[in-house]
């Protein structure tokens, strides 16, 4: 059996007519840029996320980057984020000339931790940070009700990186729900072809509970152009295509289901492991779901993470990577590195010992989780991880 970590082919087909209806339309319309399917999947994203404005753009880099460039960050500012992500979300902190500052992520979830972002912002007594960078990683959120506290009584904006993410949901104390990217003064979604949300090429979106945030991002995602050819700030080219604001309008009337089949196909993973003598040799850990549990006593169902990732951690984890290549069952690291890591960063700052994201580095390791997978697949995936351990 051959089992990729993602199967967009399986995702296109029954959607295959339509989407290329659609793109004939957008073709024969001769209007490639901006135009109704940019504003139209502008305002379902808007409504989905229960934000004020949604501003397609380029891509998720180009969301955060434009989202920093409308919060003015400037070289010698630094900005808070996890060391645990993709590269985008410290590059475009660097790109603005700014300095990435690190807290350690919490160990189960992966996801920044509160704590030690405290004890970052107490001891930045010159008030030198100027943005919080939280990460909702894997499709779950980050711990947003202390970080929007401690972002309040700093008085320093939150832009999410809800990349992975878009429509994870978070409970805070009150048993209430917000989706992620309408917590923090912005939101940052990728709509590259491995998300949830994906189109047939790059794309991103912003989106604000704040409609002037908004306007400023909408600007400045056209060059800062406002009338046509009058440039009161300086922007980019970060404009979202309508060939990819088409096919994304009919995947997202789909989204739903395939967070669902997702958390399905998540919990298939979790009984089979508990069937095995992995977990309790202390071999393998299944991904924890935080806020599973105030999901199952809510009245309606809900993305408490939409695993845009199934992140297992395991012992002897690049080992097990060559045995399920071996094997013909995709799997990847999400993150071999650590952000503070990177050689790019060399001399820039002094590197930290973050001990959770340094050994979340060395263990972790993502499985297929995609909506179409069946449980014949994964049960061979189990399988052969068991045989791993025990061959
Ligand atoms: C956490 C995170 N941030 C930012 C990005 C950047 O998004 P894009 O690839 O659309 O530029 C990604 C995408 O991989 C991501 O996973």
């Amino acid at each position: 059996m051959k089992i990729p970590l993602l199967d967009l082919g399986a995702q296109l087909k029954p959607l295959r007519d339509e989407i290329l209806e659609s793109l004939t339309k957008v073709i024969d319309s001769t209007t490639y840029i901006q135009g109704p399917e940019v504003i139209g999947l502008e305002n379902e994203v808007a409504r989905y996320s229960n934000t004020a404005s949604a501003i397609g753009v380029s891509s998720g880099t180009d969301a955060l980057l434009v989202a920093l460039m409308a919060l003015k960050i400037k070289p010698g500012d630094r900005v808070l984020t996890t060391p645990f992500s993709f590269f985008a979300t410290m590059g475009v902190i660097l790109r603005c000339g700014a300095i990435p500052v690190f807290a350690d992520i919490d160990p189960v979830s992966y996801n920044i931790d509160p704590s030690a972002m405290a004890d970052v912002l107490a001891q930045d007594k010159g008030k030198t940070i100027k943005a919080i960078i939280p990460v909702h990683l894997y499709g779950q959120c980050a711990d947003m009700a202390p970080i929007l506290s401690m972002a309040k009584q700093y008085e320093i904006p939150v832009i999410e990186d809800a990349a992975q993410a878009i429509g994870a949901e978070y409970p805070d104390k009150t048993g209430e729900w917000s989706r992620c990217g309408a917590m923090g003064d912005g939101g940052c979604f990728s709509f590259f072809p491995s998300k949830n949300l994906g189109g047939i090429g790059d794309g991103g979106m912003v989106v604000t509970t704040d409609t002037k945030f908004g306007e400023s991002i909408r600007m400045l995602r056209n060059h800062g152009m406002e009338p046509k050819y009058f440039h009161s700030e300086i922007g980019g080219n970060f404009r979202l295509d309508p060939i990819q604001a088409t096919v994304l309008r009919i995947k997202l009337k789909h989204l739903e289901e395939w967070h669902a089949a997702r958390r399905k196909n998540a919990a298939t993973y979790d009984t089979l492991f508990a069937d095995t003598r992995l977990i309790a040799d202390n071999d393998l850990k299944v991904p924890v779901a935080v806020y599973k549990k105030q999901a199952e006593l809510s009245s309606i169902s809900r993305n408490y993470h939409i695993y845009n990732q199934y992140i297992i951690s395991v012992k002897k984890r690049d080992e097990l990577v060559q045995w399920l290549r071996s094997k013909h069952i995709g799997c990847e690291i999400y993150y071999p590195v650590c952000l503070h890591e990177q050689k790019c960063l060399k001399g820039l700052i002094e590197k930290p010992n973050l001990l959770h994201a340094q050994r979340a580095a060395r263990h972790t390791l993502a499985l297929p989780v995609y909506p179409e997978l069946t449980l014949q697949m994964q049960t061979y995936v189990v399988d052969q991880i068991v045989d791993f351990y025990t061959s």
